[in-house]
């Protein structure tokens, strides 16, 4: 059977986040993917109100989706990228940051995660990969914080990164096609998105640039002199923490995360 591969975008409608995003994809559906796109600026998403409804039922052992499934179309879009061996992210950079169409999108996910929902049995386990792409009109300085907020949303669903591609200087839609070399890159992170899938799960590894990034764990610059995190640490929360824990020395790293 075919690997699926989902991309989502949050740029304008034939601009550089969409056309990128495409290229990655193209590379994906030539290796034999079966291949979906969409862009978030075409549903209906709202922000999650801070309830913690969901939590608070998984603390109980319960799921009970989020109050909002059926008030907008975040429920109709998880359930067909929870369905994905692979998803690409291809979103604009904002002040610096990823654009608030995806967080918005993203803080939505508290209610569908995955570990949780596994364990009751709500859907089966599996072992996604993600490329993500920032895309801004200038440097890496103005998009310091674009990739790794992007990366931050990543653990509630699991997801397991094996490439990122900043791309910088395309202020104007669709200035990435005059850039060959970031054309090339995008396509080449297709590739490696169907060289992940491809790889049994506990052989996955990093596909982009070995040098990219400060932490070798998650490639970001984004390092922050933290606390040691308490004790009892449930496997998500050392994920979903890797951008303060890949601050400690190596020696504070468990076995199981230096193989990460
Ligand atoms: C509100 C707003 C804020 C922006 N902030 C940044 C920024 O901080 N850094 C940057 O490099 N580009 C920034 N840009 C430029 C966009 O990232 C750039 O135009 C990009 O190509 C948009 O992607 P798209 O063509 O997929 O929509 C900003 C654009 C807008 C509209």
């Amino acid at each position: 059977m075919a690997y699926k591969v989902m991309g989502i975008t949050a740029g304008r409608k034939n601009g550089n986040s969409e056309i990128l995003l495409k290229e990655a994809l193209t590379a994906c559906e030539e290796a034999g993917a079966e291949v979906t796109m969409i862009n978030l600026r075409d549903f209906h998403l709202v922000d999650c109100t801070g309830c913690t409804a969901c939590t608070k039922a998984m603390s109980q052992g319960k799921y009970i989706g989020c109050t909002l499934d059926g008030k907008d179309d975040k429920k109709k879009i998880m359930d067909a990228m929870l369905n994905q061996d692979a998803v690409i992210f291809s979103v604009p950079t904002y002040d610096l940051m990823p654009a608030s169409v995806y967080l918005t999108f993203a803080h939505r996910s508290l209610s569908c995660e995955t570990s949780f929902l596994e364990t009751i049995g709500a859907i089966e386990h599996r072992d996604r990969v993600a490329g993500l792409i920032s895309v801004g009109g200038s440097t890496r300085a103005w998009q310091s914080m674009a990739l790794e907020g992007l990366q931050a949303t990543m653990f509630t669903t699991d997801m397991k990164v094996v490439d990122m591609v900043l791309a910088t200087r395309v202020p104007a839609p669709a200035q990435c096609l005059l850039d060959d070399q970031l054309m090339a890159r995008a396509r080449a992170l297709g590739e490696h998105i169907m060289q992940a899938v491809a790889t049994p799960a506990a052989e996955r590894r990093w596909l982009g640039e070995e040098d990219m990034g400060w932490c070798p764990n998650c490639h970001s610059n984004a390092l922050v002199l933290g606390e040691k995190q308490w004790d009892g640490l449930h496997e998500k929360d050392v994920q979903g923490h890797r951008l303060i824990k890949s601050s400690l020395s190596q020696s504070d790293f468990t076995g199981k995360e230096q193989t990460k």
